[in-house]
Formats: structure tokens, C-alpha cells, sequence
């Protein structure tokens, strides 16, 4: 049993760890295909204020919790209050649910590196060649276990420390990349069917300046709802993931400034993704194209790279190479907390609970790659989106397990252990806390309140 606990050496080793963590599909996958569907600039705008608000506080809250308590999620609850051991429990299916699809996107990216380092760029480029792929029974099977393999090997040998290391290249390097491709994508220009000539600026203009026609209180709410769900995801918030990461921070690191570099990072890498994919899919898919879902950068990256020419294939392999390496550092730290957390409440060792782990989400994740071709139907969802397997998967994690917790953490510390709790942690060490009356005000009434609303939105009920 691994009794020792480990900790981070320092301030800089915590935020490489935790943006290891947020960075991921969320911020290159997910936030870009649900801006482009809820017309770029608006979701954008909204996106921005809330990770100044909300996701401040939820991350410092969680954050806050690992360090002053030293525990995990699953024990962490239980020793702020006694009574609130349930949250524990219930932030434990957040991860859970999301494993079962995180894997099918990573074997999405490793079958582009496929694509592309086998020279099929062209190939990759053309109309329907990822419906096609995901529609096939077999292969996206395949890549899903291989990415499963990757991270369950990392976790079952316990070496995910060894692999940040890597981090502090990758993650710049892939922010780099991902700029070059956004630089370029804004140079673009193609004359559709009907005559008219989109360009690169144009999308850009789309993605950044939000659009007020024909935007009612149902639409506001609707992009609130989905730039909330993005928030809790893209940070590992309202998960427990967090909670863990703070327990294993020393006690003099400057809580305040590590969280508003996660932020920054997260955020960052986020806008970024959305600069490299929407002005390109406004250029090649016009307006129509931007409702194109959870396939959305599969689709028009692939073209980017064939607009660029000889280098574009090269260009390809570097990018879903370090997409790869982001993704794998995210699912190794999901899988590591379902893994720890089992280690605990079952008292077996690592290697057996990994086994039983992977060889449970190989068969859930199978599942979900069905759901493109044998077990494919659509249902309309609570939130008024209409979804397959792996978009009720995703609802049920960011539209209505993460608001609940969210709430409940609000509730736990903004009423019942009252703010002074986390306040007193992240100033300990006499460091400032210089968003301090933000945090009382959004925790107690704004959040709470917010949060309930939207969920009710999202459970359809109004
Ligand atoms: N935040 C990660 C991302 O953006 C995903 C993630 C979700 C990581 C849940 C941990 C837990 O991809």
C-alpha cells in the first residue's frame, strides 16, 4: 500500500500538474465545437466572465478544500462536515461518467496520427471521411483501446509523475502550434457554391464579436447553460479532481497566484483552440457548418492542413501528436482518481484496481463507439440538445451532476462552514487574496442561485 503521501515541490510544480489535469480535450475539442454552435463571439463573451467569476471560485474552493483538509475528494467532505460525506461519493461519478467517452475522442486524435503520418492527408480532407470513420464498426474501437492502453499503463505503473515532466516542453509547444495554425487559418479564403467568398478575417470576426440578432432570453440562457457545463469540465472543477490536487500542495505555496495561472492557462489555451478552429470551419463550412458538433475540429482541421500545402501533412502529425500528449496527461488524471480512490475504499493494491478499471471502461467505452453506427439513435435531451450515447454521457456529467455539486459545494461552504474557511487557507502565509470579497459574494448568493437556475434549464424544466 502506498501510505506516503506525495506533494508537489513547489508552487510552479503544482500549477504544471493541475493544467496538466484542465488542459486537454475540453479546451481543443469541446470548447471550440460549442462555441462555433452558439455563434462564436457571444458564447466567447460569456465564456470569459464566467471563468473570471464562477470558475475562480469553484477552482479556489476546491483547491482550497484538498489543501486545508490533506484529503482526497471521497474523504475530503466528510472532514469539512461530518454530514456532507455524500458529496464525496457523489463527485466520485462525475470522472466515472466522463472516462467512458474520453477515451473514444483520444482514439479519435490517435487515429489522425494515423492518418497523417501515414501520409493520408488528402484522404482526411475529403467531405464524410469522419462520418465514415466513426461509423465503421471496428476501427474506432481499436483506437479507443489504444488510447485506453496508454493511460492505463501510465496509471497502472504509477509513473504519471515521469510523464509531467514532459510538460513543461509539450504545453507551450502545443499552444505555439496551435497559434501558427490559428495565424494561418486567418489567411484563408474560399468561394462557395453560390458565388460568395469567405475569408479568414471574416471568421475571425464571427468568432470574436458577439452577435445580438435574434438572440432571446431562451438563446441566453441556453449559451449560459453550455458555457457553464464547458467551465466545470475544461478546469476539473465540481469533480473532486481538484480537491485532490490541492491536498497535495504545500503549505507555503501562494494558493492565489497558483489558481489565477491555471486559470490564465486553461483559458488561454481554450480561446486559442477556438481562434485555430472557428474561422476556418465559417471559411469552409460557411454558417450551416458551425452546428457541426463533437466532430467539428476533426473535420475542418484536417482541410487547414491541405490548404497548407506539402508542410500541412507535417503540420498534422505535430498537432495531434502533442493533442495526444495534453489528452493523455487529462484521462491519466481521471483515471488515476477513480484508481485512487478504489485503492482506498476496496484496500487493493494499484496494479489490481487499474486491471479491473481498464478492462470495465474497454467494454464501456466500446459502447459508446457503437453509438455511431449499431447502436445509433438520437433522443432530445432535457437541455434541448439532440443527442447519440456519447452526448448523454457528456449531459448527464456537465448538465446535471456538475451543477449539483457545484451547488452543494457552494452551499457547504458558503452557508454551513461559512467562507472564512477557504479564505483562511488561501491567505494563510500572509499572501493576499486580492479577489476576496468576489469569492464571499459568489460562493454565498450569486453562484448558488445561478447554478440552480441554469440546472433547472438544463433538466428542462423550464
Ligand atoms: N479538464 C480536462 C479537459 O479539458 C478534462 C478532464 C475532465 C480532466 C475531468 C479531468 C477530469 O480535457
Amino acid at each position: 500500500m502506498e501510505k506516503k503521501k506525495a506533494s508537489f515541490s513547489g508552487g510552479l510544480g503544482f500549477v504544471l500538474a493541475a493544467a496538466g489535469s484542465a488542459v486537454g480535450l475540453g479546451n481543443i475539442w469541446r470548447f471550440p465545437y460549442l462555441a462555433a454552435k452558439d455563434g462564436g463571439g457571444l458564447f466567447l463573451l460569456v465564456y470569459i466572465i464566467l471563468a473570471l467569476t464562477f470558475g475562480f471560485v469553484l477552482l479556489t474552493t476546491d483547491i482550497g478544500i484538498g489543501r486545508r483538509t490533506k484529503k482526497s475528494a471521497l474523504k475530503a467532505y466528510e472532514s469539512v462536515n461530518s454530514k456532507w460525506k455524500f458529496l464525496g461519493v457523489l463527485t466520485f461519478i462525475v470522472p466515472a461518467l466522463i472516462m467512458t467517452y474520453y477515451s473514444v475522442i483520444g482514439g479519435w486524435i490517435t487515429k489522425y496520427i494515423v492518418v497523417f503520418t501515414t501520409g493520408n492527408a488528402k484522404e482526411a480532407a475529403k467531405d464524410g471521411y469522419f462520418n465514415d470513420f466513426i461509423s465503421s464498426k471496428a476501427a474506432p474501437i481499436v483506437f479507443m483501446l489504444i488510447f485506453l492502453a496508454m493511460t492505463s499503463v501510465i496509471v497502472y505503473l504509477g509513473v504519471e509523475k515521469g510523464i509531467e515532466k514532459f510538460s513543461k516542453i509539450i504545453m507551450p509547444g502545443l499552444l505555439i502550434v496551435v497559434v501558427l495554425i490559428g495565424i494561418f487559418s486567418l489567411t484563408l479564403s474560399y468561394k462557395a457554391e453560390d458565388g460568395t467568398v469567405r475569408t479568414g478575417l471574416q471568421g475571425l470576426f464571427v468568432y470574436l464579436v458577439p452577435n445580438f440578432d435574434g438572440l432571446t432570453v431562451q438563446k441566453f440562457i441556453g449559451i449560459v447553460m453550455d458555457a457553464m457545463g464547458q467551465l466545470f469540465y475544461s478546469l476539473s472543477v465540481a469533480m473532486g479532481i481538484m480537491i485532490t490536487y490541492g491536498s497535495y500542495v504545500k503549505d507555503d505555496v501562494d494558493l492565489n497566484k497558483s489558481i489565477r495561472n491555471i486559470e490564465i492557462f486553461d483559458t488561454m489555451a481554450a480561446f486559442l483552440a477556438g481562434l485555430m478552429i472557428i474561422p476556418a470551419v465559417y471559411v469552409f463550412m460557411g454558417k450551416e457548418g458551425m452546428s457541426e458538433g463533437p466532430s467539428l475540429m476533426f473535420v475542418s482541421l484536417p482541410k487547414i492542413f491541405e490548404e497548407m500545402g506539402p508542410i500541412g501533412n507535417f503540420v498534422g502529425v505535430v498537432f495531434f501528436f502533442m493533442v495526444l500528449f495534453a489528452a493523455l496527461t487529462s484521462s491519466v488524471s481521471i483515471m488515476e482518481t477513480l484508481v485512487a480512490s478504489c485503492m482506498e475504499k476496496f484496500n487493493k493494491s494499484r496494479k489490481a484496481v487499474s486491471l479491473v478499471m481498464a478492462l470495465i471502461y474497454a467494454g464501456a467505452a466500446a459502447v459508446i463507439c457503437l453509438g455511431y453506427n449499431v447502436l445509433y439513435f438520437e433522443v432530445k435531451l432535457p437541455n434541448g440538445a439532440i443527442g447519440n450515447l456519447l452526448d448523454i454521457m457528456d449531459y448527464l456529467s456537465n448538465y446535471v451532476l456538475m451543477p449539483v455539486i457545484a451547488i452543494l459545494t457552494c452551499v457547504l461552504i458558503g452557508w454551513i462552514v461559512k467562507p472564512k474557511y477557504i479564505i483562511d487557507e488561501v491567505k494563510k502565509n500572509n499572501t493576499s487574496f486580492k479577489r476576496e470579497g468576489l469569492y464571499t459574494v459568489m460562493v454565498k448568493d450569486v453562484a448558488p442561485v445561478m447554478l440552480v437556475v441554469l440546472l433547472l434549464k438544463s433538466l428542462g424544466l423550464f
